[in-house]
C-alpha cells in the first residue's frame, strides 16, 4: 500500500524522529523540514541583523496575506476571504458577533452542545454580548430541525473532535440558508486531512486552528474565513489598528480595512506566522482530494485491522468512530474503560496519540506524512500492550496536565 500511495514522497518534507508512530498530528502536526532553516533564518538575520527594518525588507507586514493564501486553496476558499491572525478561539469570537451583526432581528445562536468546549465557551459568551439566545442540539445531525426563522446562526464543527463523525456541512448550510441564517464553521480537524470545499457549498463563515493538519508548529494562528458577499456587512468586535485601512496614518478614527483584513486586530505574531508560512508549503502541489483520499484509506486500514485482532486480545476495545469513512475524519477513536492507560503505555512503546475523557483513545492520521506500515505497526502495539497489560500499570492513575 506505501508503494501504491502518491503521496508517499511527501513524507520527506517532513521531520520526524526514527522508530516514532506518530498518530497526533490532529493536535500538534508534525514538524516540516523546511522550518528550522526559515526561523533559523529569521531570527538570526530579520530580526536579529535587520530589526524593524524587516518588517517591509523581509515582506513581514503581507506575510499574514500570503499564510491566508495558501491556507484558502485548502479549503475551498479564494484567498481574499481568508485572514490568518489570532488563535481560533479568538477568531470564532469575532465571526460570532460579526455573523449575528449580519442577521439583525433574529435572536437564536444554535451549537453542538458536544462541540470542542472552547467553541461552546466563546459562543455562549458571544451569544450573551450580542443578545441572541443559544440554543444547544446534541448532534449536529439535529442542527437543520431545530432552525427556524428566529435563527440568526448555526456554529459547529466539521468533524467532532472526540469521534472524528463528519457533520453533514450540505443539509445543515442548505436549512440555515433556506431560513435566512449564517453558519460557521469550524475547519480545525479538517484543513490539511479533508476536502471540504467552502465554495461548493455556499459556506458563509468558517475558522480554524494551523497548528493540526496544517503543521504551523504550537500555538500557530488560526485562521477565519467570510464568503465575498458577506464583506461589506462584516464588522469586527475587536477593530484593532492593524485593521484600520490605513494603521500607520495613526487616525482617531477607526476605517475598517478592506474585506477580511480588517479582522486582523494587533500585530501578527511573526516568528509563528513565518513558521506556519513554510510548513504549509510541504503540502505545495498536494489537493485536499488527495489528503482526503489517503486520511480514508488509513483510517479504513487502521479499522479493518482493530477489527481483526481476536476477540481474545482486543477485549472490551471497541472502534467509536463511524465506520463508513465517507462519515469519518482524518481521525479514529477507541473506546476502552482504561483509554488513558493505553495512551500512556503506547507512548512509551513510541505509538503516540491521545486521550479524551472518559474513555477515548483517539488516534489521527495525517495523511502527509504517515505510512500504512505505520498503521500495521500501531495495531500491533496496541494488540501488545492490551496483552501484557501494561494499559493497568498503576503510575497511569494519575493523568499529566495535558492529556
Ligand atoms: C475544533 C477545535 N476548535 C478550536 C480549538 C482550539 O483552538 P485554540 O486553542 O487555538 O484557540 C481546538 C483545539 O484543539 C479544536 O479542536
Amino acid at each position: 500500500m506505501d508503494d501504491a500511495d502518491p503521496l508517499a514522497g511527501l513524507r520527506d518534507r517532513f521531520t520526524l524522529p526514527d522508530g516514532l508512530i506518530y498518530l497526533d498530528g490532529n493536535s500538534l502536526g508534525a514538524l516540516p523540514a523546511a522550518v528550522a532553516p526559515r526561523l533559523a533564518g529569521v531570527v538570526g538575520h530579520e530580526w536579529g541583523q535587520r530589526l524593524i527594518r524587516s518588517w517591509n525588507e523581509a515582506a513581514w507586514f503581507t506575510a499574514p496575506g500570503r499564510v491566508a493564501a495558501a491556507v484558502a486553496r485548502l479549503i475551498g476558499a479564494d484567498a481574499d476571504e481568508v485572514a490568518v491572525a489570532d488563535s481560533t478561539s479568538v477568531n470564532l469570537f469575532k465571526i460570532l458577533i460579526a455573523g449575528a451583526r449580519m442577521r439583525p432581528g433574529r435572536g437564536t445562536l444554535i451549537m453542538h452542545a458536544g462541540d470542542f468546549p472552547t467553541d461552546v465557551y466563546i459562543g455562549s459568551s458571544a451569544a450573551e454580548l450580542a443578545g441572541l439566545r443559544l440554543r444547544f442540539v446534541d448532534s449536529p445531525a439535529q442542527a437543520p430541525a431545530a432552525i427556524d426563522d428566529d435563527t440568526a446562526l448555526v456554529a459547529m464543527s466539521h468533524v467532532d473532535f472526540r469521534t472524528g463523525e463528519l457533520a453533514d456541512v450540505t443539509a445543515i448550510t442548505e436549512a440555515a440558508h433556506s431560513a435566512g441564517a449564517l453558519v460557521c464553521w469550524d475547519l480545525s480537524h479538517s484543513a490539511g486531512a479533508l476536502d471540504l470545499d467552502l465554495h461548493a457549498v455556499a459556506a458563509d463563515l468558517a475558522v480554524g486552528c494551523g497548528y493540526k493538519y496544517l503543521n504551523g508548529g504550537p500555538g500557530a494562528p488560526g485562521y477565519a474565513m467570510v464568503a465575498r458577499r458577506h464583506h461589506d456587512a462584516l464588522i469586527t468586535p475587536l477593530p484593532g489598528w492593524i485593521g484600520h485601512a490605513d494603521p500607520f496614518a495613526m487616525s482617531p478614527r477607526y476605517a475598517p480595512a478592506a474585506g477580511v483584513a480588517r479582522l486582523a486586530a494587533g500585530t501578527p505574531p511573526m516568528l509563528s506566522l513565518l513558521a506556519m508560512e513554510s510548513s504549509l508549503s510541504a503540502l505545495d502541489g498536494v489537493s485536499p482530494q488527495a489528503l482526503r483520499t489517503k486520511a480514508a484509506a488509513l483510517t479504513s486500514y487502521f479499522v479493518e485491522l482493530v477489527d481483526a485482532l481476536p476477540a481474545a486480545r482486543r477485549g472490551e476495545l471497541t472502534v467509536a468512530s463511524p465506520r463508513d469513512p465517507a462519515r469519518r475524519g482524518a481521525q479514529v477513536s477507541l473506546r476502552h474503560e482504561q483509554a488513558y492507560g493505553l495512551v500512556r503505555a503506547l507512548i512509551e512503546r513510541e505509538v503516540i496519540g491521545d486521550f479524551r475523557t472518559p474513555d477515548l483513545a483517539r488516534f489521527g492520521f495525517a495523511p502527509a506524512y504517515l505510512r500504512f506500515a505505520d498503521v500495521w505497526d500501531a495495531v500491533t502495539i496496541i494488540a501488545d500492550v492490551l496483552d501484557g497489560g501494561a494499559h493497568r500499570d498503576p503510575r497511569f492513575a494519575v493523568r499529566a496536565g495535558v492529556t
